[in-house]
């Protein structure tokens, strides 16, 4: 496979991130959350109503495509804290996870931020998601373990991980 692009999401492509979303979710998520915690964490932050008022207060949504089809996607916030870009959300489909669009994308966020004067950038994983592997493999560095509720009783149990730009 070859010829990905990435592009920048608009309000029509939210269906897309949806998408995405829907299909990546419980293989990722089956085994470390609860049916009922997966299905509420999905309806609160997959709507479209809920990612049209992120990309409105100016969250920056990219896809990575492959002849017009999207098969990844990424939300990036400039400046959520001081001087650092949140990584809040890198997807990428079942099919095509270890095809490298992973790196992709976030070498993407990493010029991004540089090109804003950002200091690094930083993300929520959760503890139980090899996914901390990929960003460690990445250069992100553990930084804080955190319980985060989420409504109905609900808790993220996640790591914060940054990569300092030198
Ligand atoms: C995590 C994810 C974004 C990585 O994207 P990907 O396209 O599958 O990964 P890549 O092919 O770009 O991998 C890049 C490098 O990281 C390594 N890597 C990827 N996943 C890894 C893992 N779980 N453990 C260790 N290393 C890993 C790869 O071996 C590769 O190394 P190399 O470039 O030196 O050969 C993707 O697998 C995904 O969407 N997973 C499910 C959703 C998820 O957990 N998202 C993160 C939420 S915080």
């Amino acid at each position: 496979m070859s010829n990905f692009s990435i592009i920048k999401a608009d309000p029509d492509q939210i269906e897309d991130i949806i998408q995405i979303a829907y299909a990546t979710w419980p293989a990722t998520y089956s085994a470390i959350l609860s049916p009922e915690q997966l299905s509420y964490m999905l309806e609160q932050f997959y709507s479209k109503t809920h990612l049209s008022e992120r990309m409105q207060k100016g969250n920056l949504f990219y896809l990575v495509q492959q002849a017009g089809a999207s098969l990844g996607f990424m939300e990036l916030e400039p400046d959520e804290k001081p001087g650092y870009t949140k990584l809040h959300k890198l997807y990428v489909l079942p099919e095509v996870q270890g095809l490298k669009l992973g790196r992709l994308l976030l070498n993407e966020a990493i010029m991004i931020a540089q090109q804003a004067q950002q200091k690094g950038l930083f993300l929520n994983v959760n503890r139980y998601n090899k996914a901390l592997h990929f960003y460690e493999k990445l250069g992100f560095e553990c930084t804080e373990t955190v319980d985060i509720h989420i409504g109905n009783g609900f808790y993220m149990n996640d790591f914060i991980m940054q990569l300092n730009f030198k």
